[in-house]
This record gives C-alpha cells, sequence and structure tokens, in this order.
C-alpha cells in the first residue's frame, strides 16, 4: 500500500516513459524463458510488448510457485452449489493441468490450435485454461449461459479444432445440458475432431464414438510430464467474444506477456493483494472478469482464489455472505447488479453471518448508484473496507481507472484515477479534452501492455471499431466526465450496446435474432434504464402479415431471444407496433424509442422523422398499459 504522495510519483513517473515503466513491472512481474530485449513496438493501432521475449502464462501462474512455501498453499478454494468443497493446492492444481495438458499433447492439439471452452464454474475450467495456456493453445472460454446457437457462431469464427465441456451445469438446482448444447453446435461445425466431456453432474449424455471422449480416461492415460512450451510474449492467449454495436460478436484477441504483466500489476494495486489473503471475486469464467480476476491475476501472485459454482440466491438469499464467513474471505468482488439485488432481499441475510474478515470490497461491470455504493459499504464493509470501483472492459483486459486503496480517496461513484502507465482522457467530438465537469467521451491516448491485439480474423474491424473516431487513440464507447479532482465519473455507453447486470449486449444482435423468427417483420431493441439490472431490455417489433400480436405471440418472441443467444439475454419486454419511428433515409430511431421506454414519452428533437404518428401511436400504446 502506498500514500497518495508516494502513489502520485509512481502515476507521474509512468506517465512520462511508459515504456520504461512497464519494462521494469515486466522484468520483475514474470519468469521469461528468455528476456525480451524491445519494450514496445507500437504502429497504431496495432501494438507489440515485450516482443522479443519468450513466457508461458501457465509457467508463470504455477510452476514458479512449486520452488518454495507456495507449493502448499491453497491455490483454488471451490464451492459447489450443492455444498461440495474442494481445495486445490498449487502443487495439486500443477499436477491436474499438467497431466490434462500432457492428454492434449497427446491428441496432437498444440501451439496456435484454437480449443473452445465451454464449462460450468468448477475447478476444470481452470485447470483448461491453463492447460491450453502451457501448450499456446489458444483458448475461447463459451460463457456456460450462451445457446448451442451462439456457441456453434463462435466455434466458427474461431476454427477451433478442439471443445472441451462437461455433461451439465448446475444452476439453481436445475441442470444445464452443456453437452447437448454442444452436440447441437457441433453438428454444424466439421472443424472440432474433439470433444472432451468433464462428468460433473452425473446428467445423462450422448457421446459419440471418436469425437467425444471422457475427461477421466484422458488424464488415466496421459504421461506424467508436460514441461510449460515457452511462447513469444505476443503469442495470444486467449480470445473472447464479445458484443459489438453489429449483430456479429467480436473475436477480442489478448496477448500472453503484456495481458500477464498487467493484470498481475493491477492485482496489487487495485487489491493490494498479500499472501495470506482469501480472495474472492463472483463473476464467471465466461468474461473477461473470470480470465482476469479469477484465473491469470490470483494465480500470477501466487494468491488463493475462491471459486463459488452458483447463483448468489442458491438456496438461499445469503449463499454469498455465507461462503465470505466459511472461507473467512479478506477481498471480495463482485458487480454492482448483484449488490443491488442483495439491498433488495434485506439485511438480514448479510448481517446473519460475521463478515469480519473482510477488508476490501471491489465492484465492477457498470456504473454503481452511490446508495448502492453506500449500502455496499455500511452493510457489507461496516464501514471500515475501502470500496474499489474498476472501470475497465473485455478490450482493456485489465482494470484502467480505480482507486488505489490507502492512496486515493473514495468519492460514491467514481472509478477515481487512472491506474500508473494509463493515459485516460475525456474528449469532445473535435478530438480535444473537454474542460473538467464536461461530459465527453472516454479516450485512452497510450498504448497499455494488457490492451486487445485486435479482433480475430478482423484487423480493419478493429481500426474501425476502436481507432477511427480519433486516429491513434483508443475510443472506449463510454461517456464520463471529470470532476475538480482529477476524478473520473463514467456514465455509460454511447454506442449501441447495453449492459444488462453487468453483461455486455449488442442491439444489434438481438435484433437480428428477431427478425430470424418468422413472425417479425422488423425489430429494435432499446435499454431502459432498471433499478436492479442498471439496464432491462425492451424490443419493439413490428410484424408480418398474418402474424397477430397477441400476448403469447410476446412471450414466445422473448424465449425465441432466449433461446438463440441465451437466457440472460432474454428481453425483458416484447412490444408489438404497428410501425418504428424512422429518419427520411429508413435508419431506425432508437434515440426516441429509448426515450419512449425511459419516460414513457418522447420530448427530444424529433425533425428528422418521417412519419409522426407511428410515434404518436407508440406512445398511445404506452398510456393504455
Ligand atoms: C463496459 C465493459 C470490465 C469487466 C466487466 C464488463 C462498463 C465496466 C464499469 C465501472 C462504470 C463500467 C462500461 C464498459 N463498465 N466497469 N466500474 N463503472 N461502467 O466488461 O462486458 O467488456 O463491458 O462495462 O460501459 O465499457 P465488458
Amino acid at each position: 500500500m502506498m500514500d497518495r504522495t508516494t502513489y502520485d510519483g509512481v502515476r507521474k513517473a509512468a506517465l512520462a516513459d511508459p515504456e520504461e515503466f512497464w519494462a521494469a513491472r515486466a522484468r520483475v512481474g514474470l519468469h521469461w524463458f528468455s528476456p525480451f530485449r524491445t519494450t514496445l513496438e507500437w504502429q497504431a493501432p496495432f501494438a507489440r510488448w515485450f516482443a522479443d521475449g519468450t513466457t508461458n502464462a501457465c509457467y508463470n501462474c504455477l510452476d514458479r510457485h512449486l520452488t518454495g512455501w507456495r507449493k502448499n498453499k491453497a491455490a483454488l478454494i471451490w464451492e459447489g452449489e450443492e455444498y461440495q468443497q474442494r481445495i486445490l493446492t498449487y502443487q495439486e492444481l500443477h499436477r491436474r493441468v499438467v497431466q490434462f495438458a500432457a492428454a492434449l499433447r497427446g491428441l496432437g492439439y498444440g501451439q496456435g490450435d484454437r480449443a473452445i471452452l465451454y464449462l460450468p464454474m468448477i475447478p476444470e475450467a481452470a485447470v483448461a485454461m491453463l492447460a491450453c495456456a502451457r501448450l499456446g493453445i489458444i483458448h475461447s472460454v463459451v460463457f456456460a449461459g450462451f445457446s448451442a446457437e451462439a456457441l456453434r457462431t463462435r466455434i466458427d469464427d474461431l476454427g477451433a479444432t478442439l471443445a472441451i465441456t462437461a455433461d451439465a451445469g448446475r444452476r439453481r438446482g436445475r441442470i444445464v445440458p452443456l453437452k447437448k448444447n454442444l452436440d447441437d453446435a457441433l453438428s454444424e461445425c466439421p472443424g472440432v475432431r474433439h470433444s472432451i466431456v468433464y462428468r460433473h453432474t452425473g446428467a445423462e449424455i450422448e457421446m459419440r464414438e471418436r469425437r467425444d471422449l471422457e475427461w477421466a480416461d484422458l488424464v488415466a492415460g496421459a504421461e506424467a510430464e508436460c514441461p510449460a512450451v515457452p511462447v513469444p510474449s505476443e503469442h495470444p492467449l486467449f480470445v473472447l467474444y464479445t458484443s459489438g454495436t453489429t449483430g456479429k460478436p467480436k473475436g477480442v484477441v489478448h496477448s500472453t506477456a503484456g495481458y500477464l504483466v498487467q493484470v498481475q500489476a493491477t492485482m496489487e494495486w487495485v487489491f493490494d493483494l498479500r499472501d495470506d489473503d482469501t480472495y474472492w471475486c463472483t463473476a464467471d469464467i465466461g468474461w473477461v472478469t473470470g480470465h482476469s480476476y479469477i484465473i491469470y491475476g490470483p494465480l500470477a501472485m501466487g494468491a488463493t482464489t475462491v471459486m463459488y459454482e452458483g447463483a448468489p440466491d442458491w438456496p438461499r438469499p445469503d449463499r454469498f455472505w455465507e461462503i465470505i464467513a466459511k472461507y473467512r474471505v479478506n477481498v471480495f468482488y463482485t458487480s454492482p447488479t448483484a449488490i443491488r439485488s442483495f439491498i433488495r432481499q434485506g439485511d438480514e441475510h448479510p448481517n446473519r453471518h460475521d463478515l469480519s474478515s473482510l477488508r476490501l470490497l471491489g465492484s465492477v461491470g457498470e456504473p454503481i448508484n452511490p446508495s448502492a455504493w453506500n449500502w455496499y459499504n455500511t452493510v457489507i464493509g461496516k464501514s471500515r473496507c475501502p470500496i474499489v470501483d474498476t472501470w475497465w472492459q473485455t478490450e482493456t483486459g485489465s482494470i484502467l481507472l480505480s482507486p488505489s486503496p490507502g492512496a486515493v480517496e473514495t468519492k460514491p461513484g467514481s472509478a477515481t484515477l487512472p491506474l500508473p502507465g494509463i493515459d485516460a482522457a475525456i474528449f469532445n467530438l473535435k478530438g480535444e479534452p473537454v474542460p473538467d465537469g464536461q461530459q465527453g467521451y472516454l479516450v485512452l491516448r497510450k498504448p497499455w501492455p494488457s490492451m486487445l491485439r485486435g479482433l480475430y480474423g478482423d484487423p480493419e474491424r478493429y481500426r474501425e471499431n476502436y481507432w477511427s473516431r480519433y486516429p491513434g487513440v483508443y475510443f472506449t464507447g463510454d461517456a464520463a466526465h471529470r470532476d475538480s479532482d482529477g476524478y473520473f465519473w463514467v456514465l455509460g455507453r454511447v454506442d449501441d450496446v447495453i449492459n444488462v447486470s453487468g453483461h455486455r449486449m449488442s442491439t444489434m444482435e438481438v435484433e437480428s435474432v428477431m427478425v430470424r423468427h418468422p413472425a417479425v417483420a422488423e425489430a429494435a431493441a432499446v435499454g431502459r434504464p432498471d433499478e436492479l439490472k442498471g439496464q432491462a431490455l425492451v424490443v419493439f417489433a413490428t410484424l408480418k402479415g398474418g402474424a397477430t400480436p397477441t400476448p403469447a405471440l410476446g412471450e414466445e418472441l422473448r424465449q425465441w431471444v432466449g433461446q438463440e443467444i441465451g437466457g440472460f439475454a432474454r428481453p425483458e419486454e416484447v412490444r408489438m407496433v404497428d410501425g418504428l419511428p424512422k429518419t427520411r433515409s429508413g435508419k431506425i430511431m432508437r434515440r426516441l424509442l429509448r426515450e419512449l421506454v425511459t419516460n414513457r414519452h418522447v420530448a427530444g428533437d424529433t425533425t428528422t422523422l418521417e412519419d409522426f404518428s407511428v410515434l404518436a401511436k407508440l406512445s398511445a400504446s404506452d398510456e393504455d398499459e
């Protein structure tokens, strides 16, 4: 922990010479098989960090901790939905990873191959990720809540040849048929040679001969040795699909060395992690938070990381508090949506448990409203735990804006200051920094080691998406302002991306699914402010001739989106309407629809509207309710 003066000194030095700053971090932070000499090659927008060095993410997360006392430290504490418990020491986790990696190698997989991981929140998810990293296999974890169709498009885009799954997952006492979904996806993915299945729930599944392999058989027959393969720093560690502004998800590519250096550094700056800490991040490994702050960050630090399989309120609303008390969790990292749902359930649930082990609380995924912040502070933190509100994105790889506890005073609702080495600014449309207090676009003016290296197979989209608005400057897609103390207040997305419960969703993706339904002619998806979820998804649809707008059809359309993308994307509401407001050039005016669902009427500028009567009808139908 640093005091403010020391911390400001570090930030100032880092901004004066970011390359030297990151090079110094990289030298001490990672084990290098061969050291790097060049720090950064920057041909905007393409960055290469530490490019002539070789390292291995798995080695850094496991092997290097085995030479000293940490070998018997708990690496992973797992709590199952049915109260099962597994604790894997560094040595034990290493042994399992080596076995599984040896099995993958035995099947012929190696550096540059792509594997899809479709797994529940179980230790084997960590084992599979790390085993891939050990061999230089690029992994892409697909959140277990995604549908077969979403899985198929990702397998296809990535050209994956290997899939790793479980028979099923558990969610609130129900079974999530992962293997079955994978089977459905693979029926259209001939490129996948093997799917490896871990038996987790005992659910009945079909195994296809030659293609489908039992995890247990593979590791039983695997060789005992499997050294980590030194890979170049820039070798992709993983690809993670996230929603963009079009219907097609983007495959965000992350590197090995730069990613790990910064994820590890931020663990230290933001969570001030100590060797005797028990650290728990409640995210799912299917999202970037799970990658960076359940697996790679904590393990690179040699920390103890908790992984919980189930839902926060299952079987009872105090499940999280029970886990904190059980494992004496010191650092707890969760989302504003989770916090808001806890507030709703009532203080008696946390109050029943001993939360005195907590010393630091974190928040991520969406802006945290001051009342949720205050509740988190008093009811969970008992007003003695700093709260770190961490702003970052799938693309940034690691936390970029956050208080550093001890050094930076917090303000409820602000992610405070950029971390060392991060040159964040707020620009107006012309690309000039706005005066403090004025709203603008959050941008990053210098490359950083854990930045995305591109979008898989689509350099043009990468350039267009992030670097075209301001040449050489990274466009985050977020609006923000900065106060007179230099604190950043991130307000939310400015593009057609909405944030539901901290999950990023593309309105275009939802719309393209909607119009694939035989009854739908046109669709427009918008976000409506929601007290619990931050935003809720509302979809307007016009129907094809012959289709009648009944409540049953509305429900069918909701389920349709859930089935095609995943349950978490099921719209809150589908409104079947006669027409959608459009500009003269035929573009749907989502802004008006947004206003309509937010304020129940439209006040904004409507001069470009093609047909005022459409809007009048939309508002009228709203009034009827
Ligand atoms: C978007 C990124 C970062 C991992 C989880 C989400 C929003 C994230 C904050 C925060 C305000 C936040 C932004 C960002 N966001 N953290 N602390 N305060 N907004 O990752 O799915 O890539 O979404 O989440 O809008 O752009 P993601």
